[in-house]
């Protein structure tokens, strides 16, 4: 792929762009990277070349994506790319690269098959224009723990045990499967991304202690200890149950931690937490935030691998301002499975791309987005049709960042 424009080459990379790749990473996000570090960032993006921006021979621009499978409502395992590592020199911002850049890889990406893609947002003002919507939602608590009573009627399994992590780990694995498979929007973790966290490096660990361990047979816990404002606090990295026993007995442990005046925690809004305790108050949302966006790249086979919660028969109208990825499509459900088609129809609900790229995990609902005119529905009842029938029984969550 060679293309120029205002003298500018757009290109896939070599294996001898990589060093200015690294260079331009280490500018853009303003942290600088061990060699460790970037091997390990090499052999994720490992499945397809960067595809860079060179103005003569100097790396301008680059972007390139990780061969991804997430769950989506309904259990079903889909391919996705997973975007990362979006950089544009600050000497040549805002004069169409990262467009032209996105253009060529999204147009590789589309080639390739792969029903979505998928990326976390720097910024929340710059991926719509692309076609991708956010698509999971994680709010950050914070509990004071000294006044954390549990509700009489919170379960009391037990059955946590207390592990250094790298020595268990299967303990995590395990279960973190098992909670992928479930998990719309959770990605297959490699076995690469576990090495990094069970390395647990000193340089990654944001001045918190080593990371401390506690399993159960259907969850986990990862969490350090940092200094906090007034005292310390339990920074919990990351907490994955696949039953509410091991969500109660886990929590428990957590919030038994005497020597913490506080648990942080990213938890899905729907999280339980509250209602396991006398004073749910406690459970202080400090911010609710997008992970996950999502840009559907073929929208009949995105939308017959999910489930639906309600029968449903519409033409739906979807705009895709960036490529070709739109147009009129059919939507059937019957016992929750769907069957896709492109119509030429008069539509029922017409929206733009980056919107089904919300509804698309069950986060987000067709009613509020319709209530701020970004979905438009040719009547009410169908409205609320299309707004169950996007539910999903599991709250959707990314499952690691990248
Ligand atoms: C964000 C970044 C990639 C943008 O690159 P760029 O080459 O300046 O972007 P372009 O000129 O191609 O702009 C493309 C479009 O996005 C818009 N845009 C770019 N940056 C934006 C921002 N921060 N907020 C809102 N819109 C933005 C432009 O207006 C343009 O819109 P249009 O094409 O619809 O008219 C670049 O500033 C960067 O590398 N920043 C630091 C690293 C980073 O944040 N990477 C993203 C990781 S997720």
């Amino acid at each position: 792929m060679m293309t120029s424009d205002g003298g500018i080459t757009i290109r896939t990379a070599t294996e001898q762009d990589w060093p200015k790749i690294i260079v331009l990473n280490e500018i853009c996000f303003v942290t600088p990277q061990t060699a460790e570090f970037t091997a390990h960032w090499q052999q994720l993006v490992s499945g397809a070349p960067p595809i860079i921006a060179l103005d003569d021979d100097e790396v301008v621009g680059a972007t390139m994506d990780i061969p991804m499978t997430v769950t989506v409502p309904g259990g079903a395992s889909v391919a996705a790319a997973g975007v990362t590592a979006v950089t544009v020199a600050p000497t040549h911002r805002r004069r169409g690269i990262l467009r032209a850049l996105y253009t060529a890889h999204h147009t590789r990406i589309g080639e390739s098959g792969v029903p979505l893609s998928i990326l976390t947002a720097s910024e929340g003002g710059i991926y719509g224009r692309f076609g991708y919507g956010p698509a999971t939602v994680e709010a950050t608590v914070s509990i004071d723990r000294r006044f954390a009573i549990p509700h009489p009627h919170a379960p009391d399994p037990g059955g946590v045990r207390m592990v250094h992590p790298a020595e268990s780990r299967s303990a995590f694995t395990d279960v973190y499967d098992r909670w992928q498979a479930v998990t719309p929007g959770a990605q297959v973790r490699p076995e690469i991304v576990w090495n990094r966290i069970f390395a647990d490096r000193e340089s990654e660990r944001g001045g918190g202690t080593a990371q401390f361990g506690l399993v159960h047979p259907d969850g986990y816990v990862l969490y350090r200890r940092v200094s906090g404002d007034n005292g310390s606090v339990a920074r919990v990295d990351e907490i994955r149950t696949v039953s509410s026993d091991a969500h109660a007995a886990l929590w428990r442990a957590l919030l038994g931690l005497d020597l913490v005046r506080r648990v942080e925690a990213h938890l899905t809004p729907e999280d339980p937490l509250p209602y396991l305790l006398t004073d749910g108050r406690l459970v202080r949302t400090t911010s609710r935030h997008d992970e996950l966006w999502v840009r559907i790249m073929d929208v009949a086979a995105a939308l017959e691998a999910r489930t639906y919660r309600r029968d449903l028969d519409v033409v739906v109208q979807v705009d895709d301002g960036f490529l070709s990825a739109g147009g009129r499509f059919a939507l059937t459900v019957r016992d929750g499975k769907a069957v896709c088609t492109r119509t030429d129809a008069a539509p029922h609900l017409v929206l733009d791309l980056d919107v089904l790229g919300s509804l698309y995990l069950g986060a987000h609902r067709a009613r509020t987005l319709a209530a701020a005119n970004r979905l438009r529905a040719a009547d009410a009842d169908t409205l609320d049709r299309f707004d169950s029938a996007f539910g999903s029984d599991r709250d959707a969550q990314m499952g690691w960042a990248f």
